[in-house]
């Protein structure tokens, strides 16, 4: 059985216990991320834990560990549960108090965190994904990691129920993101995707991404682009901690470029595998 952590300890999983009152549960009043795990070793752990402590902040939350103490426990659990390939879970939220909206005086945060084993979406990576474009509906705060992930779900089932790997979100005629990743478009060479503003979660993944394209010296724009757009581009991609880059090679009913992994998009993989220390053809 795996082990837990839960407010610094470590503890085996069917000795967690959670109060019906925690906030996270009631209300979703919470932050999380999610970590990947690569030959044991996670990948871009401070980015993510910067990231926790920015959305606790932006929740008002105070979170009680520093960032080292709190890194260490991450890396205790992931040698606790020998996990090689996988991702770390972890949620915290403002605590367990008798059920009201506004904060409870007395709580304190409740700190979860699990891992799990989890292969690469190598197929996936060769082949490409279908996404579903729908109307985005969350709220004007998506740049936090908060529990609340409703529009999210909701947006994946729909995507789900018609055959897509992902959603693709739009406010109006503006593409934002995907339900859980970020979402690039390449045209004449060029990558755009929407600027890190309060209607998209800043990805990790999308920062490596920007990060290989200046290595590179891919021209990379900040530029939200509209639906119609999107449906024109040359090559559109997906990103996330989970998913990594996966091409996406039709949207709704629209071919993108010839319905296969585009060369940009190929060579991001390449660059995004070498980072990480592995290849999709391994
Ligand atoms: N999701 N946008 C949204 C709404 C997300 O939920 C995620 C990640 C991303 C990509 O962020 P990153 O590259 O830091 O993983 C963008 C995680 C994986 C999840 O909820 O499981």
């Amino acid at each position: 059985m795996d082990w837990i952590l839960y407010n610094g300890d470590l503890i085996k999983e069917d000795e967690l216990k959670l109060s019906r009152e925690d906030r996270a549960y009631q209300f979703g009043d919470g932050i999380y991320e999610v970590i990947r795990i690569y030959g044991g070793d996670f990948f871009t752990a401070e980015e993510h834990i910067d990231r926790f402590y920015e959305s606790a902040e932006k929740i008002r939350m105070v979170f009680p560990y520093t960032k080292d103490v709190f890194h260490k426990m991450l890396h205790e659990l992931v040698e606790r549960n020998e996990v090689t390939d996988g991702q770390v879970y972890v949620q915290v939220s403002r605590g367990a108090s008798m059920r009201q909206h506004h904060f409870p005086e007395l709580a304190e945060p409740v700190l979860v965190a699990s891992t799990k084993p989890l292969s690469r979406p190598v197929e996936w990576m060769k082949a490409g994904v279908k996404a579903k474009l729908i109307e985005d509906v969350r709220w004007l705060r998506c740049d936090i990691k908060s529990l609340n992930l409703l529009g999210n779900v909701l947006a994946k089932q729909e995507a789900h129920e018609a055959g897509c790997f992902e959603a693709i979100l739009h406010r109006g005629d503006v593409v934002t993101e995907g339900s859980s990743s970020n979402m690039f478009g390449i045209k004449g060479g060029i990558l755009y995707t929407h600027p890190a503003t309060n209607l998209i979660l800043n990805g990790i993944t999308r920062r490596v991404i920007m990060q290989i394209c200046k290595d590179l010296d891919i021209e990379l724009q900040e530029t939200a682009f509209t639906v119609d757009q999107a449906l024109a581009m040359d090559e559109f991609f997906m990103c996330s901690t989970t998913a990594e880059i996966l091409p996406v090679i039709q949207i709704d009913d629209t071919v993108i470029g010839n319905g296969k992994p585009g060369k940009v998009t190929n060579r991001l993989i390449e660059a995004f595998e070498a980072r990480i220390g592995v290849s999709v053809n391994a």
